[in-house]
């Protein structure tokens, strides 16, 4: 049984929206339900929450229950593939776009009761820094920051990883570059942020590597299934295992890989849903 080390609450942040996080947190969580591990996703995008869209899931209890204080949470929680539990967040809620304080406190003891009953939660962030955003990766342990090769993407990573300093100079802040079309693109993105990082803000960042562009990505948000098990095969579903491998502590601390198509990951894989 693999025991994971390090931050087991890991929110997926970027600052610009559309480069790939709740695709990231969907598949990143059913690559680590597949190595055996208790997973769950927490749907922090409150407004336009779409990681139950992506999984084909139709829920209709969700999150901003919860922060109503209407619904306890294992009444709103769905079983996702692999077994992974999903939180879903609600859509199109304004209400929920700038949440009371009395919300984010019942937002905290949901991801402790999660984090006490699972081996990793994922938390889906919304894009931007607005407060919402920042409360709610700040609930995590660690933080992985998402950027395209998009020069405004990279931007926005660095402005994350500024503002995230400020406000916890202790979270673990890895970055990962998605839809990339060698490995070469996503070190170069990484060493932009990286080099700002260390000049400016005195800080390093740990690489937690890349995931390939690929357009079974597409094909699988179109079909409402995650790409990990529909097409396990795929360039981005290796390289989806390879970073799950790396949060779960079992991969390398690099990841300059040199082939894109990220080659079978780096712990012995399950080939079934655990
Ligand atoms: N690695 C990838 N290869 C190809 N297309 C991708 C990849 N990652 C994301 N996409 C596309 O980008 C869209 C936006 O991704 P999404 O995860 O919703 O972004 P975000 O949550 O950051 O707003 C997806 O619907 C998908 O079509
Ligand atoms: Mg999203």
């Amino acid at each position: 049984m693999i025991k994971p080390s390090g931050g087991r609450v890991v929110a997926i942040a970027s600052g610009k929206g559309g480069v790939g996080k709740t695709n990231i947190a969907v598949n990143v969580a059913v690559a680590l339900a597949r190595l055996g591990l208790r997973v769950g996703v927490l749907d922090a995008d409150f407004g336009l929450g779409n990681v139950d869209v992506l999984l084909g899931l139709t829920p209709t209890l969700h999150l901003g229950h919860v922060l109503a204080g209407e619904k306890a949470l294992h009444e709103i929680m769905l079983d996702g593939p692999c077994g992974i539990r999903v939180a879903p967040a609600s859509s199109g809620i304004r209400e929920l776009t700038a949440l009371t304080a009395v919300h984010r406190g019942r937002l905290r003891d949901a991801v402790q009761q999660l984090r006490a009953e699972l081996d990793f939660l994922v938390i889906d962030t919304a894009s931007g820094i607005s407060a919402n955003v920042l409360e709610s990766i700040l609930l995590a342990e660690r933080a992985l920051i998402v950027t395209s090769l998009e020069p405004a993407a990279v931007v926005d990573a660095y402005a994350m990883t500024k503002v995230l300093t400020a406000m916890a100079p202790h979270l673990e802040l890895g970055v990962v570059v998605n839809a990339v079309r060698s490995a070469e693109e996503g070190s170069l993105a990484y060493r932009q942020i990286e080099i700002a990082s260390g000049r400016f803000l005195k800080r390093s960042l740990r690489y937690f590597g890349f995931i390939a562009d690929d357009p079974a990505v597409r094909e699988a948000v179109l079909g409402q299934r995650s790409i990990v098990e529909h097409l396990p095969q795929s360039p981005a579903s290796r390289c989806f295992r390879v970073l799950a491998s790396r949060l779960a502590g079992l991969g390398p601390t690099s990841g300059h890989s040199l082939d894109v198509s990220c080659p079978a990951g780096d712990a012995e894989e399950v080939s079934r849903c655990a």
